[in-house]
């Protein structure tokens, strides 16, 4: 692959390529000295324009630890806010000659289509409600370290399911993978074309958390909401908040995750996020550094190739 735009790009085969490598540097990661040196001599420019925390910071970090030149665009404090336009500010970076671009962008499809500008290697670090790549990747990896495979395990994914580009991206992985996917919410949070995706659909946590090997809980994610119906947090807890006694339902051994940021207290018991038996969101956190020094070193080899021919 040219670009990581999207988990609809990849074939199960290019999926397990990246996390078995993910594997070996989530090694790496554990040991004193971090570093390698698959991209060493590189370029990496990271452009958010949306707010981000975990995404940011493991690339910036899996840039590092393998000797890539790490620039992040402040784009608070960039010419985008003199009007400057997406596609300018790509072509202008561009001119500098990156070798990896990391973007994140609000608008669905943004990210695909700056790709199709510039000369370097394109990573989609989250594009509106579209798709989040590196996300699911990470927590496939994090379920196949805690479950020792992706096929037949049943993987409940719970809540805001419409505005979420971590559940698509983790719905395209997990189908491709031959996980048995259950979205629970409420009907007003689930997606257009529901039926269509290849998932078992409940409304209720009770019947859809029954026996499920792996718990993906998701936040109500109103920024995306445009003004449309936003629940009480208070009945939206009582009702899909996942807590001790709805996890009760699922098989004991089943894991929790939470792709971040979380609201405690609307879509997960803080107690219960905090229970190492159980939760395994800070591994998510920890495998996000391995997923990205993965998907790099893959891009890197690529543009190597393209570049040698
Ligand atoms: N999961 C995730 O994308 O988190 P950030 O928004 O903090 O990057």
């Amino acid at each position: 692959q040219r670009h990581l735009l999207g988990i609809e790009h990849l074939a199960p085969a290019e999926i397990t390529a990246i996390l078995d490598l993910a594997d070996d540097y989530a090694a790496l990661n554990r040991r004193a000295d971090k570093h390698g040196d698959a991209l060493r001599g590189l370029t990496q420019i990271n452009m958010f324009f949306e707010n981000s925390t975990r995404t940011q910071a493991s690339f910036e970090l899996a840039g590092k630890r393998l000797g890539a030149d790490v620039m992040n665009m402040s784009m608070q404090t960039s010419s985008v806010k003199k009007g400057e336009t997406l596609i300018d500010t790509a072509m202008t970076l561009n001119a500098m000659h990156p070798d990896l671009l990391v973007v994140r962008h609000p608008s669905s499809g943004a990210v695909d289509l700056l790709a199709q500008k510039v000369n370097c290697a394109v990573l989609n670090a989250g594009d509106g409600r579209h798709e989040h790549p590196t996300q699911a990747l990470l927590d496939a990896l994090t379920i196949r370290r805690a479950k020792g495979r992706l096929h037949r395990l049943n993987v409940a994914i719970c809540g805001d399911i419409a505005h979420s580009r971590v559940a698509r991206s983790n719905i395209l992985l997990l189908n491709r993978m031959e996980s048995r996917i259950r979205l629970i919410g409420p009907p007003t949070l689930m997606p257009a074309g529901v039926a269509d995706l290849g998932c078992e659909v409940y409304g209720d946590m009770a019947e859809g958390l029954k026996d499920v090997d792996v718990v993906m809980m998701l936040r109500l994610q109103k920024e995306r909401m445009d003004g449309g119906f936003i629940p009480s947090e208070r009945e939206y807890y009582h009702r899909y908040g996942l807590d001790a006694e709805k996890l009760a339902l699922a098989k004991p051994d089943a894991i929790v995750m939470h792709p971040g940021p979380m609201n405690r207290g609307v879509e997960i018991d803080g107690t219960l996020a905090d229970d190492i038996n159980r939760s395994v969101i800070q591994d998510q956190v920890e495998m996000g550094v391995a997923v990205r020094m993965a998907a790099m070193d893959l891009l890197a080899r690529n543009l190597r190739d393209r570049r040698a021919a």
